[in-house]
């Protein structure tokens, strides 16, 4: 099996979330969020390279987490997160120089990712060259456009998650292209040099803690495991 690796997307402040620190700090259940994605993905392969791209002013701070939490460093990277999503995600990539093997790239802000997923993930991508895992639309919609409403068929469309799972080779080449504000995920990056992305099962609980409200969907969730 190829080696595999995982970048814990850590470099945002969190600015929706209106805390005092970046929403990947906040406590859940007496642990931060980031520690709650990160063994999930540790459950999955005791031995997946982990790579965090962390914001520069928070780089202490991870670090006093991982002593007080007595976590394993051994197989985990640090690194400076960027400006946008996009540079966070290349200098963890940066990292990377085995490019047989498969990433995942997560969203240190997805604490409820399950390990069906992740092995979803990972294993198609090693198989198919990339995996987006992504969930049905439960409400109605409409488009809206030039002040004009209109209704659309859901069916058509779903929500993408994290991972978002890749061979090295494949994500590293996307990523020498010029940034473009389109760029809201990493599927977007790849699919603009022509490859062809490849969807599989997410779960409900996946959600990104983004905004106060969803912190409390946190603490419930938690609560039930
Ligand atoms: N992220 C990152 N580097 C950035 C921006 C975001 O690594 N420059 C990470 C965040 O830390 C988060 C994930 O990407 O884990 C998803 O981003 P988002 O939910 O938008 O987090 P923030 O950008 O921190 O929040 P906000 O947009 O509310 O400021
Ligand atoms: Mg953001």
């Amino acid at each position: 099996m190829q080696q595999q690796y995982v970048i814990i997307l850590a470099g945002g402040t969190g600015s929706r979330m209106k805390s005092d620190i970046p929403k990947q700090f906040i406590e859940l259940q007496g642990a931060p969020i980031i520690i709650h994605s990160l063994k999930r993905f540790i459950n999955y392969n005791l031995n997946i390279q982990i790579i965090i791209s962390v914001h520069k002013n928070y780089k202490n701070h991870l670090e006093n987490i991982f002593q007080k939490f007595n976590l394993e460093t051994k197989n985990i990277q640090i690194v400076f997160g960027g400006d946008t999503r996009f540079q966070s995600v290349k200098n963890g990539l940066n990292l990377i120089q085995d490019l047989d093997a498969v990433v995942g790239i997560h969203d240190s802000a997805r604490p409820f990712v399950s390990l069906k997923t992740i092995q979803n993930c990972f294993e198609t991508a090693a198989i198919k060259g990339n995996a987006i895992p992504c969930i049905s639309i439960n409400e109605s919609l409409r488009k809206i456009s030039n002040n004009i409403n209109s209704s659309i068929n859901r069916n058509e469309y779903k929500i993408i998650q994290t991972p978002q799972c890749f061979l090295v080779s494949k994500i590293k080449k996307a990523f020498e292209q010029e940034y473009n504000f389109v760029f809201t995920d990493d599927a977007t990056v790849l699919e603009t040099i022509g490859e062809k992305i490849v969807l599989v099962e997410g779960n409900e609980e996946n959600i990104k803690i983004t905004s106060p409200h969803d912190l409390l969907i946190a603490k419930a969730l938690i609560h039930e495991e």
